[in-house]
Parts: C-alpha cells; structure tokens; sequence
C-alpha cells in the first residue's frame, strides 16, 4: 500500500517540521447561516471572517473542505506569513475553522520560509492511495514572481497536517504535445516556451481537476502568464507526468477555474491585472488538453460588473453535491492594502444555451438551483 511516508520518501525531500498552530481570535460565537452573501464579511462559526483566498474546495466523505491562503494585516499580508488555512462544513454556509494545515516555516533554507509567497493552494484526494495531495503556486522568498513553481504537501487526513514534499517547475526536458521541438530554438524573438524547456516550465495561478476517470490534471498559467498549460499528474498525484499541452497560446490568462458540465470542460479565467480586476473569459472544450473554444465574458451585468468580474477574480468552481449540474463559481474580491479583508464572491453558474454566465446576487441560497 503506498502511503504518506513512501510519497515523501520518493520525493527525497526532508520532513517539514510542524509549526505550531495559529491561534485566531475568536469573538462571539457566529448565527447559523442559510444564504451566500457575495462580497459581504463571511464569519467562520467562531464569528470570524473566513481567511481563505485564492481558495479551492474539496468533497470528501460528504463534508466540503475550503483550503486557501491565510492572509493577515496590512502589505506583508500579500506573501505568507502563516500557510494555508482549512475550514469544513456539511451544507456551505457554515464553516468550521480546522486551523492551518499547512504551515510556512521558520527555518531560512526551507523553500516555504515565511514571507515566501504561497497562493491559490488547492487539494484533491487520491482514493487509491488514501492520500490527500496539495498544490500551490510558490515564490520563494524575496525573489519577487521570478520563481513561479508548484509546491506540493500530502497529509493521511483532509484537515492535515500536511507535509512539505518540495516544489517543482513543470516537465523539465520535456516538450509539449501540441508543441513539439521547434526548429528555430536558438533564434530570436526569446520565446519562454523554449527557453524554459531545460529545467521546466513557469507555473503561478493555477487550478487542479480530477476527471471522471480518476485522472488529475494541473492547469496554470506559463511562459510569464502569456499561456496556459495543462498537465496530467502521475497517478498518485503528486508529480507531472511528462504529457502536457500548451493552451490559449499568448491569450494571457490566470486564475483559472474548471469545470466539466454534460461531458464538455469548461474553463473560466481572468486577463492579467495583478491584484485589480479584469473582465473574465469563458471557454470551452470536447477534450481537457485542448483544443478550447472562446465563449467570451461569461458575465452579465452592468458594464462596470462585466469589465470587473463583479470586482473579483475567479479561484474556483465547485460542483454542489446532491444537486447534479448545479455549480458555483467562487471568486476573491482582493483587498492588497489589508489582504485580510478580501471578500469572497461566490454566484451561481446559470447558462445561456451552452454557455456558462454569471449574474449578480445580493443574497441566494442553495435553492437558487431548484427554480
Ligand atoms: C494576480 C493573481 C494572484 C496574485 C496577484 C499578484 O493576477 O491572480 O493570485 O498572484 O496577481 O499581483
């Protein structure tokens, strides 16, 4: 049986040292809640604002884990200082803080040392080996987005801890498969294609999707965000696999976000404005590694909404158990002057024909997906 233990012993990384656990300060103990509130303050079931961001959701065993980044207080808020933070909850209003799953570290030669930049974790489970497998985009510390890699942790539990495997740039020596060895590598323009080849692939905003087949992939924004790339994973999801494709070639897309609706994927994404928010496009394929369709701005609202995505930017899509078709698109409404306040978005995926479109709500409930 492979477990946690033999993963990290085939990455040949040290164990993370456990730090220790961050104590948030609870205030009054917080209503039940029956509705989404997009954009409003959201309160964990200690009464807190949840602190998840760039956050992405997992189903396991009926409960739904929310994995993001643990932000805190004015401009070092934009790197971490503290790890990935979890809650739970069995009908999404309701969240329970279990803490930081992942925790940044204190020593100076870790990869994940405090102040190094850890976004848009996200977590899927293998049911072969039992584990629980998590990405993230990884700068390291003090080297700006130069370093744009994947680090990736494995825990026996949903709610961690999880433990350091190491990081990686994507596919090193390897060329894509809708982009073989070009002729010309060694002529100019610069393409960042090529001259990433040798010790691998830029990766910073990012997904992961677990097909019907059990087979993951990695979706992140390459080649200095200009394109995106789609990897499989190995079969226990912690490394690439070596077969990967190259999307939206200079498109300039990030926060990508992924779903699969009546045997197609669909893709929504932002353009590329750092922290300000931009008009998302939609897309959409017969086959997960291309070729993808544009669909366009998949928002419907007033000019202002459509060219800002409601003021937000997409992280996630998640697929409302019990509710076949139903899906909610979960955006980050960020706040880079005190990264705590960053506000969640979350809205119901409607459709246009076959096109997936996003209008605002004040306020809705799961019931939305009834009518
Ligand atoms: C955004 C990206 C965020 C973060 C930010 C930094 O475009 O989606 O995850 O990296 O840039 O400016």
């Amino acid at each position: 049986m492979i477990n946690a233990a033999l993963i990290m012993n085939l990455w040949q990384f040290p164990l993370m040292a456990c730090a220790l656990l961050l104590s948030t300060s609870p205030s009054t103990q917080a209503q039940t809640q029956n509705s989404f509130k997009p954009g409003q303050g959201w309160p964990d079931s200690n009464g807190v604002h949840i602190n998840a961001h760039g956050g992405g959701i997992l189903l396991y065993d009926n409960i739904y884990y929310w994995f993001g980044e643990h932000k805190i207080e004015g401009d070092a808020g934009n790197r971490a200082q503290v790890g990935v933070h979890c809650y739970s909850s069995s009908d999404l209003y309701n969240w329970k803080d279990e803490g930081i799953v992942l925790h940044v570290s204190d020593d100076a030669n870790s990869e994940i040392v405090k102040d190094c930049i850890i976004e848009r974790p996200k977590v899927i489970y293998n049911g072969t080996t039992g584990i629980f497998v998590m990405w993230f985009h990884l700068e390291f510390k003090g080297k700006g987005y130069n370093t744009a890699r994947s680090g990736v942790a494995i825990s026996d539990r949903a709610t961690g801890p999880y433990q350091y495997l190491g990081s990686t740039r994507s596919n090193p020596r390897i060329w894509a498969e809708n982009a073989p060895e070009p002729d010309n590598k060694n002529q100019p323009p610069p393409n960042t294609y090529v001259r990433d080849h040798a010790n691998g692939q830029m990766s910073r905003d990012m997904a992961l999707f677990v097909d019907d087949d059990g087979t993951a992939y990695h979706i992140y924004s390459s080649e200095d965000n200009r394109t995106l790339q789609i990897a499989q994973l190995t079969d226990d999801y912690t490394k690439h696999n070596g077969r990967y494709v190259r999307s939206l070639v200079n498109g300039s897309n990030e926060a990508p976000a992924i779903f699969k609706h009546n045997r197609k994927y669909y893709l929504i994404t932002s353009g590329c404005t750092m922290w300000s928010p931009n008009a998302a496009r939609s897309f959409v394929a017969d086959n997960i590694m291309g070729e993808w369709k544009s669909l366009g701005n998949p928002c419907r609202g007033t000019d202002q909404q459509n060219k800002t995505t409601f003021e937000s930017q997409g992280t996630y899509i998640l697929p409302v158990s019990g509710k076949p078709g139903a899906c909610i698109f979960m955006a980050d409404r960020w706040q880079p002057k005190n990264p705590i306040d960053g506000s969640y978005i979350w809205l119901p995926i409607q459709w246009e024909g076959d096109k997936p479109v996003l209008k605002w709500l004040d306020e809705w409930s799961l019931d939305f997906f009834e009518r």
